[in-house]
């Protein structure tokens, strides 16, 4: 189960507009899945986890023969059968936690996607346990795919930015303060630890998990899956491991194939 704090923040009036308002697109890594799947798309059943308002709703069920977006937010779900349902025939909206997708069977799905660092809302247990789940619920030679925050990224978050407007002053001076005081015993956690829970200012009061690449590209491979490949948020390009550490990465995207 994914806590309330989380649930009450994504599932609230104020956050469903704002994703709601966001203009439909694909990053550039999110493009690469078009590609991917060619010429098989008019085959493929995709199930689309933490779907939120839907960013990336018409460009899938546009192609998918079966497309199925999920979010633990009844409110987010809701927005998305309004503006979908009529649109795409293929396309359901459910309400699910990642952790706990008993609603579909093993090997349902072609595509599992849990995009824009979704999964790093999930405790470090919790994301493990949607890990497994997304990869029961594809079928074998089918692909998992999704985005983590980069921890190598954090130093960057950490600095201060100047900024010349005196409003934008301030509100970097309140981020960067609370960024300060809610990560303060991060140093040690930092050096020793692969899944960071860190405080970025983004999403409420929450913590969000940011991941080492080397060790979420290992683990992936310690949970049996395959082929799996790292993709830069700048520009969609394939990365190298040690690429991939680099701090200007702020989040790397994961291809693996069941
Ligand atoms: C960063 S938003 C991304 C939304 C959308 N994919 C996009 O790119 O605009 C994270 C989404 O994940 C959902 N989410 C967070 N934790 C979840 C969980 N445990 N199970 C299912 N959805 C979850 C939130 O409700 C939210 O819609």
């Amino acid at each position: 189960m994914s806590s309330n704090s989380q649930l009450n923040y994504w599932d609230s009036q104020s956050t469903v507009s704002r994703y709601k308002a966001r203009p439909e697109h694909l990053y550039t890594a999110e493009r690469r899945l078009l590609g991917l799947l060619r010429n098989r798309w008019p085959q493929v059943e995709m199930l689309d986890l933490g779907v939120g308002g839907g960013r990336t709703t018409s460009y899938f069920a546009e192609l998918a023969a079966r497309y199925v977006g999920a979010d633990f937010s009844p409110n987010m779900i809701d927005t998305c059968k309004r503006r979908y349902a009529d649109r795409f025939t293929n396309a359901t909206f459910n309400v699910a936690d990642a952790t706990n997708l008993s609603d579909f069977r093993d090997g349902e799905f072609d595509l599992v996607m849990f995009s824009f660092n979704s999964i790093d809302c999930l405790t470090k247990a919790a994301r493990f346990q949607a890990l497994r789940e997304m990869q029961r619920v594809c079928r074998p030679g089918g692909f998992v795919f999704f985005s983590s925050h980069n921890l190598y990224n954090i130093p960057l978050i950490n600095q201060f930015h100047f900024q010349a407007h005196p409003m934008r002053l301030r509100d970097e001076l309140n981020r960067w303060l609370a960024v300060k005081r809610k990560n303060m015993p991060l140093a040690e956690a930092m050096c020793q630890e692969s899944y960071v829970r860190y405080y970025d200012d983004t999403i409420g009061e929450n913590f969000l998990i940011f991941s080492r690449p080397e060790k979420q590209h290992a683990d992936l491979i310690s949970m049996g899956l395959k082929d799996v490949r790292l993709f830069s948020v700048l520009n969609g390009e394939e990365l190298t491991l040690d690429q991939a550490t680099s701090p200007h990465q702020s989040w790397v995207y994961y291809l693996c194939s069941r």
